[in-house]
This record gives structure tokens, C-alpha cells and sequence, in this order.
């Protein structure tokens, strides 16, 4: 039986800085409301003209992974992309990837999953390399949400939380049982799908040549709605199941997390796990504070930061978890 371990992680995040303050200008807020709601003080956005899209900030975080990970592009298997802001309706940015980095005829999965789509990836890339069937998979999350804010104050209540950027990890096959990704624990519940969505331009709901006829700029439609207490309440709940679950498959128990690694919803919500699980400012990684929400990037580039920073060390037994629209939630646990 094969293991998977992570052997490069890379993130890339738009120079361009967004504070709150540079939020009230444009819609009613202010920096204070923001800070004590979310804890978000800033955000990457992407400046208009940049050539930075979700694909091509992608490429920018594999490129690092890849180079730590020692091995070359041509050395990776399969492609596993998680992403809410595809470049295009369809292809989704997997092959975007595949084309840039010049690999030759590996397969491309698109993944979907929002701020769970990270999670989802590394599974599925954990689970083609424990049967044997691959060696190593690059995973990517990246999203760009600026470009898709309702950036008035009808948007407020979802616009500040979100930002841009990509991480990435590779995925390698390693015989050490002992080491690597120990376990994934993925679930989702369609019965909430419109509690947290963007709705347009999906087939389901209306035909694209009655959306063109329309064209009416008072269309919510084609913004994200969030119902946010309802998200946050039901959060905290799977955030601690799931977390649980993924200790308890290992036989582990709360106390023997080194690092937890929380997609980066809301400040508030990491800290609620902290307190729920006794856990130390020392082992839960935050830096929401610098970059906002971006979803399917989130924890990539806060595991890539963290490990940067030397917090996780080798034998050290690290925790993501994520929750996000669908609503779908999962974790995975990690021995480093
Ligand atoms: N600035 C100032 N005031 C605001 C803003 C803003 N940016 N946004 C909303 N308000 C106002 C509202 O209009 C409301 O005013 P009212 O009382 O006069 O009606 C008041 O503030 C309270 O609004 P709520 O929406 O109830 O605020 P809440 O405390 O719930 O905080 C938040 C909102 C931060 C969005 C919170 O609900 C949250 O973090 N939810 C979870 C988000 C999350 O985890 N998402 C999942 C991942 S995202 C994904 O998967 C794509």
C-alpha cells in the first residue's frame, strides 16, 4: 500500500493591496465593522488590466511547488484544479494549467466544492496515489473574486470577506506508512445549496438568450448571496465534526494536533474551533487578516505560509478543515 505526502507547497497572491478603509469609499463601511466581524484587515485584489486570472495565478503557485518538490513538470501525473472563478464557463482551468506549464497529455480534473474544493483535490489526488495508479499530482486552488463583487453597499455583507489569490501542493507517492496524508473525510449538503451561491449565468435557472434580452443592471443574480449567519452557525458545527471525525479514524484526540489549518471563512470562526478544541495560538494558523477569504486558495496558501515560517516541523500532525457553499465540509490529517 502506497502513501501520499506532501513534498511542495507554493502560493501566489496579487501585489495589490485592498484595505478596508479603501473599502468605505466605495460602498458603506467601514474598517472597525469589518475588523470585529470577520477580522479581515486587508486584501489582495487583482488591478484591472492585470494579467492575472484564476488559471494564471495557478501556474505562478504550481511553478513554486513544483521547484520545492524537486521534481520536474513532467514528472507530475495528473492535474487537480479546485476553483469557484474559473477563467472560462468551460474548459475549466485545468487544462489552462496544462498548457502553460507545457505538460504533455496528463489528465485535468476540475474541481468545484468552493471553500472545500482544496480539501476535495488533495483527496482525490491522495486516493489515485494510495491505489498505485499515480506518482505524483499537482493540486491547485485559486480564485479570483474581485472581478465578481457587487461592489455597492447591496453587496456589503459578502464583498469585504472575499479576496484573491492561489495556492498549490504537489502530491507524491511515498512506501512510508507512517508519514503523509493519514486520512480525508469529505461531506456535503445539498439541502442548503442556495443559502451561499451565485446563481447566474447557470443553466438551470433561466435560458442565456432571456439573460442577454434582460440585461438588467439590477440583476442580483449575477453576484454571490450569502446567507451569513446561517453559514456561520451551521460552520462551526461541521468545522468540529469534521475535525473530530478525522481525529477519531487516526485514534487521535484533540491534544495531539501540532497545526490546524482552518480555511480562512472569518477570524471568528477559527478562534470558536480554537476555544471548542483547547487549542493554542501556537497551533491554529490565521492570516485572514492580510487576505481576506479565497476560498479554494485559502488553505494552500496559509499551509504554504505556515510551513514558510517554520511552524510545521517534520512528525508534526497537521489539520485542515474547511466549510464552505454547497455546503460541503472536510478535513484531512496530516503527518508531516
Ligand atoms: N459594513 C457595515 N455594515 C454591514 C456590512 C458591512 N460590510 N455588511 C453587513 N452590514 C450590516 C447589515 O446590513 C446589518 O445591518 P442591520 O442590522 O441594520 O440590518 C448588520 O450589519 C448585521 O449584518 P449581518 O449579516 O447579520 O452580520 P453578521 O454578524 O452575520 O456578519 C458575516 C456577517 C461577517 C458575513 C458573517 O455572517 C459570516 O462570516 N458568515 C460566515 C461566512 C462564511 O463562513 N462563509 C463560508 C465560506 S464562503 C464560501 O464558501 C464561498
Amino acid at each position: 500500500m502506497y502513501n501520499s505526502k506532501i513534498t511542495g507547497l507554493g502560493y501566489y497572491v496579487p501585489d495589490n493591496v485592498v484595505t478596508n478603509d479603501d473599502l468605505s469609499k466605495l460602498m458603506d463601511t467601514n474598517d472597525a465593522w469589518i475588523q470585529e466581524r470577520t477580522g479581515i484587515k486587508e486584501r489582495r485584489w487583482v488591478k484591472p488590466g492585470s494579467e492575472d486570472t484564476t488559471s494564471v495565478m495557478g501556474v505562478k503557485a504550481a511553478k513554486v511547488a513544483i521547484e520545492r518538490a524537486g521534481i520536474d513538470k513532467d514528472d507530475i501525473d495528473l492535474i487537480v484544479f479546485a476553483t469557484l472563478s474559473p477563467d472560462f464557463y468551460f474548459p475549466g482551468p485545468g487544462v489552462q494549467v496544462q498548457k502553460a506549464l507545457d505538460i504533455k497529455t496528463v489528465g485535468a480534473i476540475d474541481i468545484r466544492n468552493q471553500c472545500s474544493g482544496f480539501i476535495y483535490g488533495l483527496s482525490v489526488a491522495d486516493q489515485f496515489i494510495k491505489t498505485g495508479m499515480y506518482k505524483n499530482v499537482l493540486v491547485i486552488g485559486s480564485e479570483i473574486h474581485s472581478k465578481g463583487l457587487d461592489l455597492t453597499t447591496r453587496g456589503r455583507g459578502v464583498s469585504v470577506i472575499f479576496g484573491d489569490g492561489a495556492g498549490a501542493a504537489i502530491l507524491s507517492r511515498t512506501e512510508d506508512n507512517s508519514k503523509g496524508i493519514l486520512s480525508t473525510h469529505l461531506h456535503s449538503e445539498g439541502e442548503h445549496a442556495e443559502e451561499l451561491a451565485l446563481t447566474a449565468p447557470g443553466m438551470g435557472t433561466r435560458w442565456v438568450n432571456d439573460i442577454l434580452k434582460d440585461n438588467d443592471p439590477n440583476d442580483e443574480s449575477y453576484y454571490p448571496h450569502m446567507n451569513g449567519q446561517f453559514v456561520f452557525k451551521n460552520a462551526v458545527v461541521r468545522f468540529s465534526e469534521v475535525i473530530m471525525e478525522g481525529l477519531s479514524t487516526n485514534k487521535l484526540g484533540p491534544d495531539a494536533i501540532d497545526m490546524l489549518i482552518p480555511h480562512q471563512a472569518n477570524l471568528r470562526i477559527s478562534q470558536f474551533i480554537q476555544k471548542k478544541f483547547k487549542l493554542t495560538d501556537d497551533q491554529v494558523f490565521n492570516n485572514i487578516m492580510k487576505y481576506g477569504n479565497t476560498t479554494a486558495a485559502s488553505i494552500p496558501i496559509a499551509l504554504t505560509e505556515a510551513w514558510e515560517q517554520g511552524k510545521i516541523k517534520e512528525g508534526d500532525t497537521v489539520v485542515l478543515a474547511a466549510f464552505g457553499s454547497g455546503f460541503t465540509w472536510g478535513s484531512a490529517i496530516i503527518k508531516w
